[in-house]
């Protein structure tokens, strides 16, 4: 891969280059710390949910001892994918011939083989780094990756005030959908609030003025943006690549992830978080969610979501042409991290 300039846009082809995108495979989604759920999923030893780091199956699992942990979940035998959604158990069985491991990846049953047939000890799911910052749950595949605490260190001043592990996740309100536009799109969509005013101009910028936001902190690991808020104190917006971008405001944690699905296609997901279980009846809260309230009961797509789906997607049918990348503004500061993140990650 050649080095590109991080203050300027990313040239077209970061778009489409198929083996740009094995390389961000290999390099960023399973080598690094990549967002895939929340404490409140993982709450009592023997709850599980299913995750995917850049197409590779994970099981996320608190253990009998408390732990958080991570496992393949590929069948040692066959490749058979072992889980799907959630659930709460102490074993894995594998639905094709039922081989069957323990919650730290351990063989433990292999059906109708004779005594000697195989080595169990050495068929065992590989584990990887698991770790929560704030009450988001994080996976590495790599094994030598510097820790979590260390990785968001100058987020914690901005974070901390607004105790967001203390927060209730509204993991069965995740609404997800399917974007035709490649990751870094939406990533980088996300994170910046310099389009408010012209792509959001009923929807977010009333409430969130693009010529409020500014730069708080952050360097090539993650960064936190913020701005001031119609009638309330000044958002923050966390964004945490390679998949997480969440908004703390009053109380709330609405966030958005990204999973890579292929060049040109991701699945985005939309989440929350809140500090009373019915926003409507929270004491504070952001313009959207008063709005948007009597929905997010039912499923958190907000707004203003279908606009910047549309302005991705726009941006992936353009990404077939050529042209040389214009600068990147004060007011967009944040994606030179991103494009710091990227560089670091794929220069490695
Ligand atoms: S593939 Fe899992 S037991 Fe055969
Ligand atoms: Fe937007």
């Amino acid at each position: 891969m050649d080095d590109f300039d991080p203050t300027r846009a990313l040239p077209a082809r970061f778009y489409r280059d198929a083996e740009l995108f094995e390389l961000e495979r290999q390099k960023i989604w399973h080598r690094d710390w990549v967002f895939v759920g929340t404490v409140d999923q993982v709450a009592e030893p023997g709850d599980w949910f299913s995750a995917d780091l850049g197409g590779q199956p994970v099981i996320v699992l608190r253990d009998q001892s408390g732990q958080l942990a991570a496992l393949s979940n590929l069948c040692a035998h066959r490749g058979t994918l072992l889980v799907e959604g959630t659930g709460n158990s102490k074993r894995f069985q594998c639905p094709y011939h039922a081989w069957t491991y323990r919650d730290d990846g351990s063989l433990m049953a292999v059906p109708h083989a004779s005594p000697d047939e195989v080595d169990k000890s050495a068929l065992c799911l590989d584990r990887y780094r698991c770790d929560s910052w704030n009450g988001l749950v994080f996976v590495a595949m790599n094994a030598e990756v510097a820790p979590l605490s260390e990785r968001f260190e100058h987020l914690d001043d901005v974070v901390g005030p607004h105790r967001l592990a203390e927060l209730h996740h509204w993991t069965s309100q995740r609404a997800s959908e399917e974007w035709a536009a490649n990751w870094k799109l939406v990533m980088a969509n996300a994170m910046e609030s310099y389009h408010l005013f012209a792509i959001h101009p009923e929807t977010l910028e009333p409430y969130t003025p693009t010529a409020g936001s500014y730069y708080i902190v952050g360097n090539e690991h993650a960064a936190a943006t913020g701005g001031s808020e119609d009638g309330g104190d000044d958002y923050v917006l966390l964004s945490l690549p390679p998949n997480f971008v969440g908004v703390i405001t009053r109380g709330t944690f609405l966030y958005q992830v990204v999973e890579p699905l292929g060049v040109s296609a991701t699945r985005v997901i939309s989440g929350g978080a809140f500090s009373d279980t019915d926003p409507a009846r929270s004491s504070a809260v952001s313009g959207f969610l008063k709005r948007a309230s009597a929905r997010v009961s039912e499923s958190l797509v907000p707004d203003f979501l279908p606009e910047d789906r549309a302005i991705c997607e726009r941006g992936q049918r353009a990404a077939s042409g050529n042209f040389e990348p214009g600068p990147i503004l004060e007011i967009e500061k944040v994606l030179v991290d991103f494009h710091r993140y990227l560089r670091s990650r794929l220069m490695a």
